[in-house]
């Protein structure tokens, strides 16, 4: 079976998000299992100069707005996975991230660029395909950014690939101005309420929801969610009409990157049976976060974009009265300027007990992972969520709420929970204030009582987080649009 899994980030190329960390392991899982996986990407600066290998391979022709662009085929780092890498400098090659500038907007052409990306992944699962060696069976899109694969699939009018499209998070939905669905070569008769046509607008999300032969979410209660009208934005109908064709995966986490036993970036290995060098991590971080180097006090890690998905406001609403009851709080992110702001106050007015990194940092996201004592994330909603499936392995409990991945991945620990060997975290019905300061009390109450709390810990590092299941899952899932 041949796959052209389609992203705009997979790591280690280019990250942004879980995005990339489930369009980096989920091929390689797939590829471990048979199948004849390629990713195609956008040729970012990060993307053409980390690929192993590359040679160019082929020249794409009468591309909309832009005509011409390479195809580089070269191998993913550490996997060798086949990466197809799009190169066009005037479209990607660029100073800044994946979607905006460095001043924080969005690229003001992400239509285009995207647009291209679509339009590429399109002929490639087409019989118009410049790669006559290598043809796709399917095409799995991944988010807005391939939103319009498989509506240039269907308008070929031709014997194209089947289209799945993952959908990692309705939040972000890729509307623009119906003038693009011309400028991107695509018929007038795509815009309808039928089509791609959403709120006066062209959207490529939608294009995906409507067109794709299949549709999956990245865990199974994000996939009834999204057809109600709290987490659908707005698609919740025409979700809840392909409900049949929708499918809740559940990620997987890359068990090797992600292993407290074997990580670069820790001072002490340790697992579930040598939990007490985990403690010698949190002394390490303390100090070099300039926190004091109090190995009682409850250590509550964030490491996060910082947005209105995550619930963070919630956590720094409370976080000064945790601190004053003697909780210590190591945040790693950035995003929204406000909540950034909120957290470097928290910071300057305790400077022992709390310290706050903005920005992108991998080791340090690993090193608060592995030292903090539990992880915070109380998400308004979690398509899937990694970082809490980082923290059950790095027995860095998770206290989250009860909501699509977090739902699916935590169990709260109580009386019974403890019985059957099932707590792993702590789980609160809302991003609420209240419910979160009684869950991180209730945690801290069991972290005092350090035999129940290693009981915590090691259910959640004993469990079978990585891509076995869902990479099955996902091949069962091809199988099907192949059958249909
Ligand atoms: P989302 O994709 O919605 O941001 P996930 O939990 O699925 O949430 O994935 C987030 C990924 O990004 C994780 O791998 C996490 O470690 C990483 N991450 C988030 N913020 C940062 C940061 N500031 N520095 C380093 N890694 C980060
Ligand atoms: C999105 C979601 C996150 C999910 C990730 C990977 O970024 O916000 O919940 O884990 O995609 O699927």
């Amino acid at each position: 079976m041949r796959i052209l899994f389609v992203s705009s980030e997979a790591y280690p190329l280019i990250k942004t998000g879980g995005l990339a960390d489930v369009s980096g392991s989920l091929p390689a899982a797939l590829q471990q299992r048979g199948v004849d996986v390629r990713i195609l990407i956008p040729g970012y600066p990060a993307v053409l100069e980390k690929l192993q290998n590359s040679r160019p391979v082929a020249t794409l022709q009468h591309l909309p707005l832009i005509g011409t662009a390479e195809l580089i085929l070269g191998e993913m780092p550490d996997t060798g996975v086949p990466v197809l890498a799009i190169q066009c400098p005037g479209l990607y090659q660029r100073a800044g991230g994946p979607y905006i500038d460095a001043g924080g907007r969005d690229w003001e052409d992400n239509p285009l660029r995207f647009g291209i990306l679509s339009r590429i992944a399109a002929l490639l699962g087409s019989p118009d395909t410049p790669l006559q060696d290598w043809q796709p069976d399917i095409v799995h899109c991944n988010d807005w950014q391939t939103g319009l694969v498989p509506a240039y699939m269907r308008f070929m009018r031709k014997p194209c690939a089947k289209s799945l499209i993952s959908l990692h998070n309705m939040a972000f939905q890729g509307c623009y101005p119906p003038s693009w669905v011309e400028r991107l070569g695509l018929p007038g008769e795509s815009y309808q309420m039928e089509g791609l046509e959403y709120h006066q607008q062209m959207s490529f999300l939608k294009a995906g929801i409507f067109y794709a032969d299949g549709i999956s979410t990245v865990s199974p209660s994000y996939a009834r969610e999204i057809q109600t009208e709290t987490f659908g934005f707005g698609m919740q109908g025409l979700l809840a009409k392909r409900s049949h064709d929708i499918r809740g995966i559940l990620n997987g986490i890359e068990t090797e990157e992600w292993n407290p036993a074997n990580d670069p970036h820790l001072v002490n290995p340790y697992d579930a049976n040598h939990l007490a060098a985990k403690k010698t991590v949190k002394k390490a971080l303390q100090a070099a976060q300039g926190l004091q180097q109090d190995a009682q006090a409850p250590l509550l890690g964030v490491v996060s974009r910082l947005t209105y998905q995550k619930g963070l406001d919630v956590f720094l609403s409370i976080a000064a009265p945790l601190v004053e009851q003697g909780c210590q709080i190591v945040v790693l992110g950035g995003g929204d300027a406000g909540m950034e702001a909120g957290f470097r106050d928290l910071a300057t007015r305790y400077p022992q007990r709390v310290s706050v990194t903005i920005g992108y940092n991998e080791p340090l996201s690993h090193q608060i992972m592995a030292g903090a004592d539990m992880f915070i994330m109380p998400s308004r909603f979690e398509p899937c969520g990694l970082n809490q499936m980082y923290g059950l392995r790095y027995g860095t409990p998770p206290i989250v709420t009860r909501t699509g991945g977090l739902a699916d991945s935590v169990i709260d620990s109580n009386d019974t929970t403890l019985a059957n060997h099932t707590a792993s975290g702590f789980v609160i019905e809302h991003a609420d204030a209240g419910q979160l300061h009684d869950a991180i009390n209730r945690a801290c109450a069991y972290y005092a009582d350090s035999k129940t709390w290693r009981k915590i810990q090691r259910n959640g590092m004993r469990l079978d987080l990585g891509w076995d299941h869902s990479a099955q899952a996902y091949l069962d899932l091809y199988a099907h649009l192949l059958r249909d």
